[in-house]
């Protein structure tokens, strides 16, 4: 990544997280996997994955996490929300969301930077979800584009989007800006400690939001895997 690209998601390497109290994920082949979250799903949804268009190619925990939380305690009211997802990756957490509430109000803004944008697309085509879900580029710490400002979000999902330290400012900015558009916003948030650096961006956001810790029934589990979900709000 050049200094002057401030945007720019880090290449995948493991390495360059020195600090690591948890390995990232096993690098893996390009593939389609298949995931009904434990029945909550009807029908499995697919998803590609492939990390040549960066490290959102593959599937992550906190992915994992929230998509599952979504669809266990929101499905309902979720078919009624406008919601945007940051840092998407191959889609994760808004697929799950789209195919499991079924028909939604509005269709669901999926969001990440160029490089994802044909993962994204691709992953909404497998689906058949192109009426519900529409991919975009968003890139954090950028002015927000009209169409997410016509949006004005009131629900926004966030995944395993703390990893990359010089990140943390970018994302931190969006936030203010989706929480300033639209102060009755919630944002899902959910992340996985990998570096002392994780909690300072939790402390940051403490310092701008109201933080929530979510209750879910698989907390026990992901909470021993260092893996945080919080409702941030405005003040
Ligand atoms: C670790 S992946 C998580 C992907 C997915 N949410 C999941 O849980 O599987 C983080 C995502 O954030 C995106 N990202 C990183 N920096 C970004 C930036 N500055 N602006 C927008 N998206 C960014 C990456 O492209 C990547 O898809």
């Amino acid at each position: 990544m050049s200094g002057s690209d401030r945007s720019s998601s880090p290449e995948f390497n493991p390495l360059a997280f020195d600090e690591g109290l948890t390995p990232l994920p096993e690098y893996k082949a390009a593939g389609t996997t298949a995931l009904d979250f434990s029945g909550l799903l009807d029908e499995p949804l697919k998803l590609h994955e492939d990390l040549t268009s960066g490290c959102g190619g593959q599937l992550w925990p906190a992915g994992l996490v929230l998509a599952k939380h979504m669809l266990r305690y929101h499905r309902d009211e979720l078919k009624h929300s406008r919601i945007l997802e940051l840092g998407a990756g191959g889609g994760i957490v808004g697929l799950t969301v789209a195919k499991g509430c079924g028909t939604l109000d509005v269709p669901l803004m999926m969001t990440d930077q160029e490089e994802m944008e044909s993962l994204m697309q691709h992953n909404i085509t497998l689906n058949g979800l192109e009426d519900r879900v529409q991919g975009r580029i968003l890139d954090w710490g950028e002015p927000l584009s009209q169409e997410v400002v016509d949006l004005k979000p009131d629900t926004i999902l966030a995944a395993d989007c703390v990893y990359f330290e010089p990140a943390f400012p970018l994302l931190m900015q969006t936030l203010k800006d989706l929480l300033a558009l639209n102060p009755s916003a919630t944002v899902y948030f959910c992340f996985k400690k990998r570096r002392r650096a994780d909690m300072q961006f939790l402390k940051t956001a403490r310092k701008n939001f109201t933080l929530t810790e979510v209750n879910d029934e698989d907390r026990p589990i992901f909470s021993r895997e260092g893996l945080f979900l919080y409702t941030f709000t405005s003040k």
